[in-house]
């Protein structure tokens, strides 16, 4: 507990999306270990680091497929019918959003706006964009990713 004269080390936030990120990339996704030691080693609460950790959809706290599918649902995506490729991702894979594949080769997940508007419906496989989507077009991509 700080106390009248007693100065505390500043909270190193600003580093710590980038520590996530990077633990991200190591074990593709944040296990609960790290985002222990993270709180422990930058002095801030452990349940700061889980919201940060759980606000952003480029972070997954749980172990994803190889391939990770983001489908973009704001509003100009929607009102270009991504739902409609939501429910064609759904139905060539089996699974909703926020669920892997059995054999481990697809995580399918909901994002905000990737930028792609001008091209909406759009998605994310991994880092690759997919835009101009139609469920035909879906059927195809997802047979290129082993
Ligand atoms: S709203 Fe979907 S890419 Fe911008």
């Amino acid at each position: 507990m700080a106390g009248k004269g007693v100065i505390t080390p500043p909270r190193d936030r600003a580093d710590l999306v980038e520590r996530l990120k990077e633990t991200q990339r190591r074990y593709g996704h944040v296990p609960e270990e790290a985002i222990a030691e993270l709180a422990e080693s930058l002095a801030i609460p452990v349940h700061e680091v889980y919201g940060v950790a759980s606000f952003y959809s480029f972070l997954s706290l749980k172990p994803l497929g190889r391939n990770v599918i983001r489908v973009c649902k704001s509003l100009p995506c929607y009102l270009k019918s991504a739902e409609v490729i939501m429910k064609a991702v759904e139905k060539e894979l089996g699974i909703v959003p926020g669920e892997t594949t059995a054999d481990g080769r697809f995580s399918f997940e909901l994002i905000n706006c990737i930028g792609l508007c001008d091209h909406a419906p759009a998605m994310l496989i991994n880092h690759d964009a997919h835009v101009d989507l139609t469920p035909q077009k879906i059927k195809q991509i997802l047979k290129s990713y082993e």
